[in-house]
């Protein structure tokens, strides 16, 4: 599918338009709509400084039957959102959590998946009752004055989707609401999204039968699956729908490192929003590479010392997709809740300097 194409009519639309016409309003967006236009409200009524940052996380999946048993799905857990939505909130942003339901959540992400399992953090009392370990005390009672906080100011507003069109409908919504912010929203898209669909008109509405072959002698029929493109609408949110001036930072992720820097710099020029953060898969706990128009390329490393340890990530891949090989710029001081250093508490403040400008340059227009 082109960006823009003509209709019908000879109208020229673009592609996130055509996507939207042919796919169904999800179910749960009105609710999920009411629910964004109470919190912003609240937040413009409550202190009209305020910034909110929509943090999406998580991947999206691409069902192949309309009663979806099967779907394609990809990687992400959520991490990088999750986490990069509590650093937010230390930063003073109420944060709007668009998330993959089930993937991790701010907070709970402490405590949850196989990795974690909460019952490991707990231990039987004297008095029959259950409580937290000794060595778990210090961390947990942290996560939790940091959630309750969250909690008790309505700062944190999750909203979890399951599809790709459930996203993009949903993003599209929560873009058009936050018009009244204006500079001070800040799109951080770290969802993983599809770049692949099935079309409703040519989706199975049952389970797709895997029969045997009538003789018996076959292994069964094979699947070949038709996917159409899902048309890229970081355009149509900078151009469209997000508030004027706000700031918009997407994510570029690959796995060649030869290919990242390139890449993040062409998805900026063609979109022309603020930043690109690029990653590559097997070292995006411990460095990212930030793209913006004004600075060019600038890397955050996580110090050596400080690194987590990663069963997925590969820590002698660190370096290869810097070809400046510029010496480590930050190397902070500080206390994170996890061990190891999370890279995002060293992304949210460089963004949040960002935002400052981006919120001073709209104030002298
Ligand atoms: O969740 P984790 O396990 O912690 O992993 C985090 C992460 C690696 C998923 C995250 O850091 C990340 O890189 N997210 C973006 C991954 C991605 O979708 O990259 P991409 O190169 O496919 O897309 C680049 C950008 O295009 C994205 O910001 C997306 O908003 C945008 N896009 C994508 C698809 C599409 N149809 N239209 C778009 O505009």
């Amino acid at each position: 599918m082109a960006e823009t194409q003509p209709d019908a009519n000879g109208q020229t639309v673009d592609g996130a338009s055509e996507y939207f016409r042919n796919t169904q309003r999800p179910k749960q967006l009105s609710k999920h709509e009411a629910l964004a236009k109470e919190f912003i409200q609240y937040h413009v009524e409550t202190n009209p400084d305020r910034r909110i940052a929509i943090v999406t996380s998580g991947g999206t999946t691409v069902p192949l039957e309309k009663q979806t048993v099967r779907f394609i799905d990809n990687f992400s857990a959520g991490t990088r959102g999750a986490t990069s939505a509590e650093y937010f909130l230390q930063a003073d942003y109420a944060v709007i959590f668009l998330h993959r339901q089930f993937s991790l959540l701010p907070y709970s992400r402490h405590y949850s998946h196989s990795t974690n399992c909460f019952l490991d953090f707990m231990d039987e009392a004297d008095d029959g009752g259950v409580i937290v370990a000794d060595e778990f005390q210090a961390k947990m009672r942290r996560v939790l004055q940091q959630y309750q906080h969250a909690k008790k100011n309505r700062l944190l507003l999750l909203l979890p989707f399951t599809t790709v069109t459930e996203y993009l409908y949903a993003l599209r919504s929560l873009a058009t609401l936050t018009k009244p912010l204006g500079p001070r929203t800040l799109f951080y898209l770290a969802a993983a999204v599809s770049d692949f669909f099935i079309p409703a008109d040519r989706l199975e509405e049952h389970k797709i039968q895997s029969r045997e072959t009538a003789d018996g002698k076959g292994s069964g029929k094979k699947l070949i699956i038709d996917l159409d493109p899902v048309p890229k609408f970081l355009k149509t949110l900078v151009q469209q729908w997000a508030p004027k001036g706000s700031m918009v930072v997407s994510f570029k992720l690959e796995t060649d490192p030869e290919l990242l820097v390139s890449k993040a710099e062409e998805s900026l020029s063609r979109y022309q929003h603020d930043c690109v953060i690029g990653n590559l898969l097997t070292t995006r706990k411990w460095e990212v590479v930030f793209i913006t128009r004004d600075r060019g390329e600038k890397w955050i490393r996580v110090p050596k010392a400080r690194r987590s340890k990663s069963f997925s990530g590969v820590e002698n891949m660190v370096g290869l997709a810097d070809h400046k090989k510029e010496p480590e710029q930050i190397d902070l001081e500080g206390g994170t809740v996890t061990e190891g250093m999370e890279i995002e508490t060293l992304i949210i403040p460089e963004l949040k300097r960002m935002h400052d400008d981006v919120i001073a340059r709209q104030e002298r227009h």
